[in-house]
């Protein structure tokens, strides 16, 4: 048997175009742009990509964007300034400070600085409150995970009862996606670096979501046969060739080949949970901007 690949791809460019109609009909019958702040502290080349490709998209989808780059030396107040002038900003809808900040910066103060309202992360403790107490209709929900659900839910439909792992804990994933596995009636395990047996727990579980930032960590035989695999990782590995001896590739948190053997659908690594991240941002921009305005949600926004 061979997995069915999700594709991440194509359903984010339905998201977006979808993001794009909502937004439209926003301002024809409102006169409301959502708006969408990008932060970025410091010269990370990984975050700059990431943060390009967010500007790029809110335009794309016809979003007003605002790109605020600030050194690697600024302070703490300095940042938590800037957050203060964007939560005041009647034009911005949401709110992102992309992570990591540079050594020196407290994350954690910056994130609490952002109004609940426009932390379209879902960071905030308010949203990781609403979603960790079953109020997900009212919560911004992380990007990440968000985008995961939806493939989930596209790919497998009604998701109760289904025995999920989430292998990793981090406050952007793996917290996060196991309240929404929760919400959606699965029992769910949440593995992590300290877990006995992590393989084992793998192996029994309908659903696994790769979320640890380690280069194809999970492997074929760790996949319960016909399992529905979620790789979140973003891994860049050496790939030298004759041609380009310093060449390098992505991979994911799964051994793709392998899982791909076992699994019933698998996400690609680039081209799955990638691109849904994204899309989510763009569509949490959207929904910040009509709770903020008492409007209804758009419905074609609506995950789940
Ligand atoms: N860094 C990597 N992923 C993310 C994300 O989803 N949000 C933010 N703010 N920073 C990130």
């Amino acid at each position: 048997m061979t997995a069915a690949i999700i594709d991440g791809k194509a359903f984010a460019d339905g998201l977006r175009a979808r993001v794009g109609a909502a937004a439209a009909e926003l301002k024809t019958a409102h006169g409301v742009v959502p708006g969408l702040a990008v932060v970025l502290v410091g010269e990370d080349p990984a975050s700059q990509v990431y943060v390009r490709s967010k500007s790029r998209a809110a335009e794309q989808a016809g979003l007003g964007h605002f790109d605020h780059r600030l050194p690697a030396t600024t302070a703490q107040a300095e940042l938590e300034a800037l957050v203060a002038r964007l939560n005041a900003d009647p034009a911005v809808d949401g709110i992102l400070v992309q992570l990591p900040l540079p050594k020196g910066l407290d994350q954690t103060r910056v994130i609490a600085a952002i109004d609940p309202a426009k932390d379209v992360d879902g960071l905030h403790v308010v949203n990781a409150g609403l979603l960790a107490s079953g109020s997900m209709d009212r919560a911004l929900v992380p990007c990440t995970p968000l985008g995961s659900l939806m493939l989930l839910k596209d790919r497998l439909g009604d998701l109760s009862g289904a025995d999920a792992v989430v292998v990793g804990r981090s406050v952007l994933v793996g917290r996060p996606m196991a309240q929404l596995l929760i919400g959606e009636n699965c029992t769910v395990t949440v593995a992590h670096s300290r877990t006995r047996d992590i393989a084992a727990r793998c192996r029994s579980s309908d659903i696994l979501v790769a979320a640890v930032g380690r280069p194809e960590m999970i492997r074929g035989d760790w996949v319960k046969p016909g399992a529905t695999v979620i790789d979140v990782g973003i891994n860049r590995v050496a790939a030298p060739t004759a041609e380009k001896p310093d060449g390098t590739r992505l991979v994911g948190d799964v051994a793709f080949e392998e899982a791909k053997a076992v699994a019933g659908a698998i996400t690609p690594v680039p081209g799955g949970v990638g691109p849904m991240t994204i899309a989510c941002l763009l569509a949490n921009t959207v929904t910040a901007a009509c709770r903020r305005r008492g409007l209804a949600v758009p419905a074609q926004l609506a995950s789940r």
